[in-house]
């Protein structure tokens, strides 16, 4: 076997050819290296219905395009890119409820409604450097921010900045861990140097007296800041650790340890779908657009579509393979010939429900008057979290995410009207930035399960369903193949659907090769 037939055929049953280079000594990167896919051999003039210009779609077009297949997509809305999407003046969108929205935003303001932030070691990051596309940070974490709960005790119904609990909890932490350690009664595998060790460690790290107790720290900020001349600056004083843990704050906390949330963050200059379009630029001359699919047929030589066109006229489009990259929750809806345990397999996967309101203020006050530059406020409301713009810091208007919210919560502020979801936003955030009611002007608010072409947000899987139906997703039926960010262990991610589309493309291209 030579080297080449040896990376696709790993890549096919794998899903990384970067890995088999790297198990090749191909590469000598570590892991966390930029990745390129690379298929080799002869498309041998097959024909590749692809269902869905989103990102799974158009790279996958992109990556067998490579390689010479014919490949052409058929996409349901008048864009590419799916839930990777851009709103800025001008967009248009109607729910399922029949609610349309027109984006009446300043030129030059937008927000991501869909994907947001991409990780530093996502493929979606080598797919922004192969196209072409600028990327700046997005600043996922910011201690200037706000927690503000309601019903919670002592702390309840006030922002408090996330530094403040941060701090305190740590402190009041490592003030029990450390006189814990301390008593030889724990009986440690720890030696009396060792101990020590610990302890100045902990000192440090909750910034404890030298006799052990957290009696507040100028790293939660001061009342009055440091200054020029006799301005020492007074720093606030702790708040009370009873207080603080019925607050909840510390729950908080955890989101951003997750190796997908952590710092650094990256976003496209100048709105998500960059990506998109950088994607459509390499395959849009494959895409019909306002092609709804109708109907998925397997025939003796391979797959036969129907789709309305953009008069509505019924058409067909037939090919030697498909790929189908349409979201579990539509397609569970088109008929089509999948067997019936890949139909059950279909049906059984669940999408979280999620949504996101941009807000236009007037001016930046969140930066001009609390001094947040970026980054999300917490809250136990239902609008459960405010990202701040990672773009335009002190210009002269800002556009916020005045929520982001998944499963009850975001069935609840969906199911309003877009007025009403605009009301709830403002009144809610508003107790955390009393400038809300003076500064507001528009905006506009998106709810993916009432979105038509997606009817939620992302796949999302029990362990129970990993096991009982997610392998079988993963095979194709017959010429069909799925391919998106439910084929992946990244649901809810761009590189989901890049790393499928990966996958899949190696796998279709190893049966065309042995074919
Ligand atoms: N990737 C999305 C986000 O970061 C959705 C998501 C959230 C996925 C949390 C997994 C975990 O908001």
């Amino acid at each position: 076997m030579k080297r080449r037939d040896f990376i696709y055929l790993v890549g096919a049953s794998a899903g990384s050819v970067y890995a088999a280079m790297t198990a090749l000594d191909l590469l000598k990167q570590p892991a966390t290296a930029r990745s390129k896919f690379e298929i080799f051999g002869n498309s041998k003039g097959k024909k590749i219905v692809i269902l869905g210009a989103g990102i799974a779609g158009m790279a996958a077009a992109y990556e067998l395009g490579k390689v010479g297949y014919d490949c052409t997509i058929l996409e349901a809305r008048e864009r590419a890119g799916g839930r990777c999407w851009t709103v800025r003046q001008g967009t248009v969108e109607t729910e399922i409820s029949g609610e349309r929205q027109v984006a009446n935003f300043n030129a030059g303001l937008y927000f991501n409604p869909g994907p947001a932030r991409i990780p530093q070691h996502h493929i979606t990051l080598d797919y922004c450097q192969e196209l072409g596309v600028p990327i700046e940070v997005f600043t996922n974490v910011n201690e200037a921010a706000y927690y503000y709960n309601e019903g919670v005790g002592p702390l309840s119904n006030r922002p408090v900045r996330i530094r403040e609990a941060k701090t305190d909890m740590r402190g009041y932490m490592t003030e029990l861990l450390a006189k814990a350690i301390d008593q030889d009664a724990l009986d440690l595998p720890l030696t009396t140097e060792d101990i020590e060790k610990m302890l100045e460690f902990l000192r440090r790290e909750g910034n404890l007296s030298p006799d052990l107790f957290y009696k507040g720290s100028s790293r939660r900020g001061y009342r009055i800041l440091p200054g020029a001349g006799l301005q020492p600056g007074e720093p606030y004083k702790p708040f009370d650790l009873k207080a603080l843990i019925q607050s909840g704050f510390g729950n908080y906390f955890f989101f951003e340890y997750s190796i997908n949330q952590q710092m650094l963050m990256f976003q496209p200059v100048g709105g998500m779908d960059r990506i998109a379009k950088a994607f459509e630029n390499r395959v849009g001359n494959l895409i019909t657009y306002q092609a709804e699919v109708k109907e998925i047929r397997k025939t003796p030589r391979g797959v036969r579509v129907m789709y309305t066109d953009k008069t509505g006229k019924r058409q067909q489009m037939t090919g030697d393979f498909c790929i189908c990259t349409i979201p579990l929750s539509v397609l569970k809806n088109i008929p089509a010939d999948f067997s019936p345990d890949m139909k059950a397999a279909i049906n059984s996967v669940v999408y979280l429900s999620t949504g996101k309101i941009g807000l236009q203020f007037k001016r930046r006050f969140w930066e001009e008057d609390d001094g947040i530059m970026g980054g999300i406020s917490r809250t136990n409301q239902n609008i459960t979290q405010i990202f701040y713009p990672s773009y335009g810091y002190l210009s002269s208007q800002g556009i916020l995410v005045g929520y982001y919210n998944f499963g009850e919560a975001a069935v609840e502020m969906g199911n309003l009207s877009a007025a009403e979801r605009q009301a709830r936003a403002l009144t809610e955030g508003g107790k955390i930035h009393p400038q809300y009611p003076q500064e507001f002007e528009t905006g506009f608010s998106v709810a993916w399960h009432k979105i038509k072409y997606n009817l939620g947000g992302w796949a999302t899987y029990t362990g129970d369903l990993r096991q009982q139906f997610y392998p079988r997703l993963n095979q194709p039926d017959g010429p069909i193949y799925l391919a998106g960010e439910h084929l992946s262990y990244y649901t809810g991610w761009m590189a989901g659907a890049l790393e499928s589309t990966r996958t899949t493309v190696a796998a279709l291209h190893q049966r065309v090769q042995n074919g």
